[in-house]
């Protein structure tokens, strides 16, 4: 595995492998990885001939009061697990590489998408995503990009730019990768104390319950987000952000709940903000319902 600090060999040995007819698979990530990026790796590995991973935790997308100088780092580990499940390149560029100080250009999918759930709470967040993640593809020149379900509205939105611009390349959303008492894994997980932790389950646990509602014939999307949010308000130690109950392709509200469907919740446990959602197919209700 080799890795690579600067962007001109990364984009040098990317354009020389496509143009060799090799596929190449990109699996972005900000590092301290955890199961979850390494299944992306994983799932890379087996659709392409190279797999290139990324490692930079992006300052674009954080906002002044978050936890960009304290998200957790550990590239020499990081890569030493990126080796264990066959990645070939690992990318991990410096800010100053990224975005030197004359640096100007931004990309921003306007509206829809990104100004609801984290858009909302976390504003330019998403501008600061696509700004990189769009950098990251013309550096790596992937035919396919591993994303993970746990951001969904990430994926939807990064999704939509590739659409929107004529990217010739697919996003591939891998699912989430859960702790066995069902807190979806996340690099953020560090920052909680054992107590916060137990806080944590609330999370899943409300989510879960609104997906039962659902398997149980309820269409209407403000009850089961009604359900949800009454869970995650009863539970100790948890603050909502916010809850949704949305198309999972558009993220538009739905009048009825059928097709794609996400249950999606942003919530405070002490000062670490966590995200979980549950994305299911919804048949139509029959009198069996
Ligand atoms: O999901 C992440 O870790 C980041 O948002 C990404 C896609 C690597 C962009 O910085």
């Amino acid at each position: 595995m080799h890795v690579f600090t600067s962007i001109k060999p990364m984009q040098e040995i990317s354009l020389k492998l496509k143009a060799e007819g090799k596929t190449i698979g990109l699996v972005p990530t900000m590092g301290y990885l955890h199961e979850g990026h390494l299944s992306l790796a994983v799932r890379a590995r087996q659709e392409n001939d190279i797999v290139v991973m990324s490692n930079f935790v992006n300052p674009l997308q954080f906002g002044p009061k978050e936890d960009f100088a304290t998200y957790p780092r550990d590239l020499d580990r990081d890569n030493k697990q990126a080796e264990s499940v066959g990645v070939d390149y690992v990318f991990a560029p410096s800010g100053e590489e990224m975005y030197p100080e004359d640096y100007s250009t931004y990309v921003e999918v306007k509206g829809g998408a990104t100004e609801k759930m984290c858009g909302r709470s976390r504003p330019g967040h998403f501008l600061g995503v696509t700004t990189v993640v769009l950098k990251l593809f013309l550096i790596t020149q992937p035919n396919c990009a591993y994303f993970g379900q746990k951001d969904a509205q990430q994926a939807v939105v990064v999704r939509k730019m590739v659409e929107d611009l004529n990217l010739p390349m697919e996003i591939v959303t891998c699912p989430i990768v859960r702790e066995k008492d069902g807190l979806a894994l996340s690099s953020r997980n560090t920052y909680l104390s054992p107590e916060e932790r137990a806080y944590a389950l609330a999370l899943p646990r409300a989510l879960a319950a609104g997906r039962q509602l659902i398997q149980h014939g309820e269409r209407n999307p403000g009850r089961v987000r009604e359900e949800i949010l009454r869970i995650l308000e009863s539970s100790p130690g948890i603050r909502v952000d916010y809850v949704e109950v949305v198309d999972g392709r558009t993220l538009d509200e739905l009048p009825v709940l059928r097709g794609s469907v996400l249950l999606s919740a942003a919530v405070f446990v002490g000062k670490t903000r966590l995200i979980d959602n549950i994305d299911l197919e919804v048949a139509p209700c029959t009198a069996a319902c």
